[in-house]
């Protein structure tokens, strides 16, 4: 494989990468019988592979995970899906890693494969444009961001061609960090509101966690942290059930460096036909219940 090698994550890289593959090949099973044009949509589709970062015990325990490991990114786990998808957009805002989507690209002359180099946002509002007319077109989007990138108007456009099912690794940590010891929230807070659409999560951004899973009454930092991270996530799944809508999975795997719960793992449909979204939701909850 020629594509470059990005380091980042580790086991849970590992995990979140496996729940799409599994869906992925679901995805293609049933939806092939049918005469759909399929699209798969990686808005944040790196280099193409990666491998562990090191410094966190549990990523880098050889006896759990192989640090040297090439892991294969989530556009090589969507183009070995059998039967493959009609169409392939890969988005990466890194010259670099452009460069070696369009090699990866080569290693698959039998596919038909875009690659855009740029802001996710603005090309998954084209990508939308495109599905929202083709009547028989479905797609699979991947969002798999570092950070705070994906707008709430972007996921809105996802929402609204009702034909897509959207695969987000929430990044629920990173709301946690906009708030001082103080208290106060810090200029970049405003990106946060941005990406939920709203300043709802102020509120329990300064509100007192629940800890009462704590046993000991001592509140624990890191226990208050899960706490905020698990109440942002809730608040993020109502936020994406008020406008998809076939639904959203019940569950959603929180994932992160160690123990960490720094995202999310979520699942949203948004065709409202009941036939489509029943089948949907089933493989997804089932999918995040057991992998
Ligand atoms: C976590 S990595 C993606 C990994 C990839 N999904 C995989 O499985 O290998 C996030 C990627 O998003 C890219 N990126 C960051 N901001 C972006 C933006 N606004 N639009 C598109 N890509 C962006 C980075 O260059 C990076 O390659």
């Amino acid at each position: 494989m020629s594509s470059e090698v990005q380091k980042f994550g580790g086991l849970h890289t590992k995990r979140k990468l496996d729940v799409l593959a599994k869906y992925l090949a679901a995805y293609v099973t049933v939806m092939k019988k049918r005469e759909f044009e399929l699209f798969y949509v990686d808005g944040f589709a790196g280099s193409g592979a990666s491998t562990a970062k090191s410094g966190n015990a549990e990523d880098t325990d050889p006896t759990l995970f192989d640090t040297d490991v090439l892991i294969e990114g989530s556009p090589i786990r969507a183009l070995t899906v059998t039967p493959p998808f009609d169409r392939y957009v890969f988005v990466d805002s890194k010259a670099k890693n452009v460069a070696s989507l369009n090699r990866l690209a080569d290693e698959f002359p039998d596919r038909r494969i875009s690659v855009h180099q740029g802001d996710a946002n603005v090309v998954l509002t084209d990508i939308c444009r495109e599905i929202s007319v083709k009547r028989m077109a479905r797609a699979v989007v991947f969002l798999d961001p570092y950070g705070r990138s994906v707008n709430w108007q972007t996921i809105e456009a996802l929402a609204a061609t009702k034909k897509v099912d959207l695969w987000y690794l929430v990044p629920v940590h990173a709301i946690s960090r906009q708030v001082s010891e103080k208290g106060e929230f810090l200029p970049s807070a405003d990106m946060t509101d941005a990406m939920c659409g709203t300043d709802a999560w102020r509120k329990i951004a300064i509100s007192k966690p629940d800890v009462s899973n704590d046993l000991f009454g001592v509140i624990d930092d890191r226990l208050e942290k899960m706490a905020r991270a698990n109440e942002y996530s809730e608040f993020f799944k109502e936020r994406l059930a008020s406008i998809f809508q076939g639904g959203v999975a019940e569950r959603y795997i929180p994932l992160g460096r160690g123990r960490l719960h720094e995202f999310s793992l979520m699942f949203a449909c948004a065709n409202p036909s009941t036939a489509a979204f029943e089948t949907a939701l089933r493989i997804a909850n089932h999918i995040l219940r057991t992998t």
